[in-house]
């Protein structure tokens, strides 16, 4: 353990899409453990495309940074210190946690992980907050069924790969939305997608779909908005559900876009359009984990992770998110840990 401790913090609030200036790495002394905290080694950094809004002054579901204070986000940590009887050193945990090299915490705030069940990364990922996502904004509120259509934007992203995924496991034609031509071999190829469209390389995201969905839209799984939002409600089918998980094209505007509205179609169609948090499901994330977890163990789930090595790249592969750089989950990697079994 060094007695420096680097960490992130909000320099300025940004306007339109964030960049270098947004960020400070500072350096500041290591903190020391209270009674019945621990002090924490970061392994690896989640960085995800809610921050964005949490750098806004703006009113939202998660608090604003404040300016000139540490950044915080989902962080895979090693215990170096315990002062504490709930946890040893060299215990893995999750937890939300700055962005820096070391952290103290109370175990409370911690869930201990077993670095046998799965890489320890995926507690960020597909045994985390974004596979959680995944499975509720599937199961529970777009609800494909068997030989039903489901589109999912983000596709090769994190939470739309996964979606997509359990889409498949439950009977469901797949189509999804990807950036590039390797995320649409990808989720074809390796997810077993029906289809992958690469949004890039067409501008009549109508007629893409039209050709394959043939037999229309009856579960939506929407990561992104936009253009791509409006052609798949052209396209929904009586009773469709869709979910709305993100907004990802909107994130960075500095003004809202009125695009064609869309919502004569859901009256025709009777469809339903419901926006979820994975916060909502908090009391039952333990039973996505094991249902994700059990996926995984029988070969029926797979899943990607882009790793940005450095604590001093955060910005970065956070910055990334918004051009497609990530194929799976983004994720940072800070250390290693030190004690191995
Ligand atoms: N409701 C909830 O509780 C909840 C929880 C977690 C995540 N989310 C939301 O779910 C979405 C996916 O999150 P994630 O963590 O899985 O991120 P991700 O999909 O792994 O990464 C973001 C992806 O979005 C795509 N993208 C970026 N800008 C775009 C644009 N203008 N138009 C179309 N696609 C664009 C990029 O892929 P391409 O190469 O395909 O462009 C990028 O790789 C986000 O909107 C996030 O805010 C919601």
């Amino acid at each position: 353990m060094t007695e420096t401790n680097r960490v992130f913090t909000l320099a300025q609030r940004p306007t339109g899409k964030p960049d270098d200036e947004t960020f400070e790495l500072i350096e500041e002394t290591t903190p020391t453990p209270g009674d019945g905290e621990v002090l924490l080694r970061t392994l690896y950094l989640s960085v995800d495309p809610y921050m964005r809004g949490r750098m806004s002054a703006a009113e939202s579901y998660a608090e604003p940074w404040a300016v000139g204070e540490p950044l915080r986000g989902g962080v895979v940590a090693e215990v170096v210190e315990s002062n504490s009887d709930e946890l040893a050193a060299g215990d893995i945990v999750t937890g939300e946690l700055q962005w820096a090299e070391y952290a103290v915490a109370d175990p409370a705030e911690l869930r201990q992980i077993d670095p046998k069940q799965a890489p320890i990364s995926t507690a960020l990922g597909v045994l985390g907050m974004t596979g959680i996502t995944a499975y509720f904004g599937t199961r529970e509120v777009a609800e494909p069924e068997e030989g039903e259509t489901f589109v999912v934007t983000g596709a090769g992203g994190a939470v739309g790969s996964v979606a997509g995924q359990i889409a498949k496991i439950d009977g469901a034609r797949v189509v999804g939305f990807a950036g590039s031509d390797e995320k649409v071999e990808f989720i074809e190829d390796e997810l077993g997608f029906d289809v992958g469209i690469n949004y890039k390389e067409t501008d009549d995201y109508e007629a893409a779909l039209a050709e394959a969905a043939p037999d229309g839209v009856d579960a939506y799984f929407d990561n992104v908005g936009g253009p791509i939002t409006d052609a798949v409600f052209t396209q929904l089918n009586v009773h469709a559900r869709v979910a709305v998980c993100g907004q990802i094209s909107l994130y960075n505007a500095t003004e809202q876009p009125v695009g064609p509205r869309k919502l004569p179609t859901l009256i025709t169609k009777r469809a339903r359009v419901e926006g979820f948090l994975v916060s909502d499901f908090q009391p039952r994330w333990g039973e996505a984990i094991e249902q994700l977890a059990g996926w995984l163990d029988d070969g029926s789930l797979q899943y990607r992770e882009t790793v940005t090595e450095g604590l001093e790249n955060a910005p970065d592969a956070f910055l990334g998110l918004f051009e497609g750089a990530n194929l799976g989950k983004q994720l940072v990697k800070v250390g290693e840990p030190e004690r191995r079994e």
